[in-house]
């Protein structure tokens, strides 16, 4: 197993193996899931994968050798983690619909296969607010990477740029955002939770182009959290010593606690007042572009471009949210017809697969981002983790564009399905 990490301390070790993680070899896993499949516990070592597991999708996953798909992935990953930090990551909210429609919504559609094209050379690169993306995949941003691995966003960050994909970072990361852009080997762009406190937003926002980062991505999906049942069964907390570290600063001890007022829904870290006019007041200081992430209406995609949003992130919180809410590659379409091509649609939610990046493109998303599938990378195997789950998406969408018979991103569309 690839490591290079820098040795912690004892007692922080033991405290992150007990609070997050029990950590076994690579070797260690395939061997105790070998014995399960032996055992009979994996449905007579038949093709059962972690999809099946956690959403029920049918795949063809042999868990017991090295993971090949996104799926082997959060399979191992799964092994690995504490029961509570594996619930945080696979949940959803409510019944958790929109969950599993995020998936099967993908799995519904079907591509056309075009034959004798010459698909010997691919170009899967695109630009993005001048930026040149090698492929149309970026990590979306997700909370607290130190309950995943002990390296946490910088182990993140550096698989992302051995990938040669962007990072997203998240306003609730446990590293600060300077100390991930000192580790980035790549790209880096920063997600806005706007806090009660507008000043220490702005200040935030500031540190972030401070450090890099070429976007801003600001969540507009959460004034509140959903109701996430898996996620309080396993009883989530931030673990001791592990801290929103951006938001050290601020008043009411955010960094470590989220306070809820007894009897309300709301909480100290989200600002359940944000409207139209906090974007149109970011917009005003902000130096790098302003995409708007969670809008899933044709009418918030309309207002979003008239208060000057440069661009949107189709996304349903990885279904975390509002349950029974739409699957994001069938509210995309609908957002992709309002905006009109006036500014970048981007899209997340339940992509694990090559073909499931050729189906949102084709359905007018310029890129796409994962959320779950790099943190299983990272638990997996650290940096090497996160690189190995972007290269494996990677190569399923060349081939998926190749077997369509397209070798430009430029020509897919919706005469890509069938
Ligand atoms: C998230 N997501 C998220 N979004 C955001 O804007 N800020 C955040 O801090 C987080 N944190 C977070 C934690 C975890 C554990 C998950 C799974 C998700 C949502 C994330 O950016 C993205 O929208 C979804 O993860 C995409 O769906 P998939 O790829 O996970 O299915």
């Amino acid at each position: 197993m690839t490591r290079g990490r820098t040795p912690l301390p004892t007692s922080h070790r033991e405290r992150l193996k007990v609070e997050c993680r029990v950590m076994p070899t690579r070797r260690e896993i395939f061997q105790s899931l070998a014995a399960a499949v032996a055992a009979g516990r994996l449905a007579n070592g038949s093709t059962v994968g972690a999809g099946a597991l956690a959403q029920g999708t049918p795949v063809g996953s042999a868990a017991a050798s090295p993971p090949v798909n996104l799926f082997d992935y959060e399979e191992l990953a799964r092994k690995r983690l504490s029961s509570m930090a594996y619930e945080y990551i696979a949940g959803g909210a409510g019944d958790e619909v929109t969950l599993r429609d995020n998936r099967s919504r993908f799995d519904g559609l079907r591509l056309k296969p075009r034959v004798l094209r010459d698909v010997s050379h691919l170009d899967t690169a695109t630009t993005l607010f001048g930026q040149r993306l090698e492929y149309p995949i970026l990590l979306a941003p997700t909370a607290y990477h130190k309950i995943t691995h002990p390296e946490g966003e910088l182990a993140t960050a550096q698989g992302a740029g051995a990938a040669h994909a962007t990072m997203c970072v998240s306003s609730f990361a446990t590293t600060a955002i300077e100390d991930v852009a000192k580790a980035a080997t790549g790209p880096l762009w920063f997600q806005l939770y706007v806090q009660p406190d507008r000043g220490f937003t702005k200040a935030l926002v500031q540190r972030a182009e401070a450090s890099g980062c070429r976007a801003l991505l600001v969540t507009v999906d959460t004034p509140v959290l959903g109701t996430r049942n898996r996620e309080a069964r396993a009883g989530f907390r931030l673990p001791p010593g592990m801290e929103r570290e951006n938001l050290k600063g601020l008043v009411g001890n955010a960094s470590t606690t989220a306070h809820v007022d007894e009897g309300t829904i709301y909480s100290s870290i989200f600002d359940a007042k944000l409207t139209w006019t906090g974007i149109e007041w970011i917009r005003s200081f902000a130096k790098i572009p302003v995409l708007l992430k969670g809008i899933l209406t044709p009418e918030d995609a309309a207002l979003a471009v008239q208060h000057g949003a440069d661009g949107i992130v189709v996304s349903n919180h990885g279904a975390r949210n509002l349950d029974t809410v739409p699957a994001t590659i069938t509210a995309l379409p609908g957002v992709a017809t309002a905006v009109a091509g006036r500014i970048p649609v981007l899209m997340d939610g339940g992509i694990r697969r090559g073909t499931d990046v050729v189906k949102a493109l084709a359905l007018g998303a310029r890129a796409v981002l994962i959320g779950r599938p790099y943190l299983w990378g990272l638990s997996v195997d650290g940096a090497e983790g996160v690189r190995s789950v972007m290269t494996i998406l990677r190569s399923e969408f060349q081939a998926a564009m190749a077997l369509c018979g397209h070798t430009s991103l430029k020509t897919i569309d919706k005469s890509v399905l069938w």
